[in-house]
């Protein structure tokens, strides 16, 4: 009998067989990759992991980790076929430690839901990527996550304390300790924090919380020209401000969200370029304000027309809801390519300027739209009516173009998205061969068989 029919006789209480469900495993939110695996395992318990793995590692079958698959870089695409191992059964939140002010969840729960039990005893989980309402924090954790509140409380790697891990030889650790400071050796928890299910397959999960602020303020900034826009940014941060949010949207990523929320309070006029979205939280009102009164002083030395304060929470929800939709708006508007560019702050206006000259070079519209303040702008490739060929033949020329930008700016090429499957062609521009050699060898170190999640990251 083949393996993986041995395999699927085994776990067969535990296998999807529904033909169309199997389907939707053959997806995530990249692109319209489609890479079908030859069995779906759902376990809900670590020790199911670790069998699992055990049987795939020693007959040598890959297997592909999975949570809500919303991922962008393909990550739990099965590309070598295999099991796809779907960790949505472990959906259960074990333990708010309100006395620590910590969290101990399984992977498989979505990070809005972690994010509101942890609310209703006044604590915050701060991360928020904008697929918040059906990603996994599992996900987050091997892609470390960002989302706009990142720029003022750090992204998923800040809050990360300690994994249970399955690694692939079915061996399963601890890779740290529920302490807020760890100099305890090589920090297993940070290396196994966004990578992307290629090192061991995460069961459990200690995240750092803390007090939920009790006010936010929020604002829409529309610029007549994108670059000053982006100027602004770090002009905020030099005036002593700290938002909880700073997004940038290029007016087409607006006006093709705003298809999708005809009763929004938003009007974007002839002489909007780009729009910047402005949050500040806190505990104090007070505070808040004075706060928006310098960012107010700094945005006025830049062409913008009338500012909309959200005055309510209605308000607040919408606009923050059509920030979290550019990606899909986008994504419905045509076929299009997403890249994850990040720069130091103060070099955005740089980035913007030089990937719009190279689209021009090679005739490709981009889309810009992105974390501003932590110098993460997302540049989405449009295809539109470009005919096959130029997109097959252009579009890697014009991305290696905005990669080596990207890098020559002191950034580099993925600020929270990961490299899966769709950008490790491009590791070479970030790493030198001496530092790709490091990850090989860490690779192999864990994953001596390439089983777990092969053909991501590296080449
Ligand atoms: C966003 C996702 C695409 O910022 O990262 O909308
Ligand atoms: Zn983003």
């Amino acid at each position: 009998m083949e393996k993986i029919q041995e395999l699927s006789q085994i776990f067969k209480d535990i296998a999807v067989k529904d033909i169309h469900l199997l389907d939707k495993y053959s997806r995530d939110e990249t692109e319209d990759l489609v890479f079908p695996p030859q069995l779906v395992l759902r376990p809900s318990k670590v020790e199911e992991v670790s069998a699992i793995l055990r049987f795939c590692n020693q007959n040598k079958i890959p297997v592909t980790p999975s949570g809500a698959r919303t991922g962008l870089s393909g990550g739990a695409l099965a590309v070598h076929g295999g099991v796809v191992l779907s960790m949505e059964k472990f959906n259960r939140i074990i333990h708010i430690d309100e006395d620590n002010l910590q969290v101990t969840t399984e992977p498989g729960v979505i990070t809005q839901v972690l994010q509101n039990a942890v609310q209703e005893k006044g604590l915050f989980y701060p991360p928020d990527p904008a697929s918040k309402g059906s990603c996994f924090i599992g996900g987050n954790v091997a892609e470390n996550s960002g989302g706009p509140k990142a720029v003022k409380y750090g992204v998923t790697a800040d809050f990360v304390l300690n994994l249970e891990v399955v690694l692939p030889n079915g061996e399963i650790i601890w890779t740290g300790a529920n302490v807020l400071k760890n100099a305890t050796g090589y920090n297993l928890t940070q290396l196994m924090v966004g990578s992307e299910g290629t090192l061991g397959v995460i069961t459990k999960i200690v995240l750092k919380l803390i007090p939920h602020p009790t006010h936010d303020l929020l604002m829409l900034v529309p610029f007549a020209k994108a670059d000053e826009a982006c100027k602004a940014v770090a002009e905020i941060f030099k005036a002593g401000i700290t938002p909880s949010g700073l997004e940038f949207m290029e007016r087409d990523a607006l006006t093709w969200t705003l298809n999708f929320f005809p009763d929004a309070p938003v009007a974007v006029k002839d002489n909007h370029a780009a729009h910047l979205l402005i949050e500040v939280d806190g505990f104090q009102e007070d505070v808040l304000l004075q706060d928006c009164q310098k960012i107010v002083e700094v945005l006025q030395k830049f062409a913008i027309d009338d500012i909309l304060f959200a005055d309510n929470a209605a308000q607040k929800d919408a606009l923050w809801s059509i920030r979290r939709k550019v990606g899909e708006a986008v994504k419905a508007h045509s076929i299009y390519k997403e890249e994850d560019t990040v720069v130091p702050r103060f070099r955005l206006p740089e980035l913007l300027a030089g990937v719009k000259e190279i689209g021009e070079r090679y005739g490709l519209q981009s889309v810009c739209y992105g974390h501003a303040g932590d110098g993460n702008l997302h540049v989405n490739i449009i295809k539109g009516s470009l005919s096959d060929e130029v997109w097959e033949n252009d579009l890697p020329k014009a991305i290696k173009e905005i990669f080596e930008l990207t890098v020559g700016l002191g950034g580099t090429i993925s600020g929270e998205h990961g490299i899966g499957y769709v950008q490790k062609n491009f590791m070479k521009i970030a790493f030198t061969p001496v530092e790709l050699e490091l990850m090989r060898g860490i690779k192999q170190l864990f994953d001596p068989n390439n089983v777990l999640n092969p053909g991501k990251i590296l080449t």
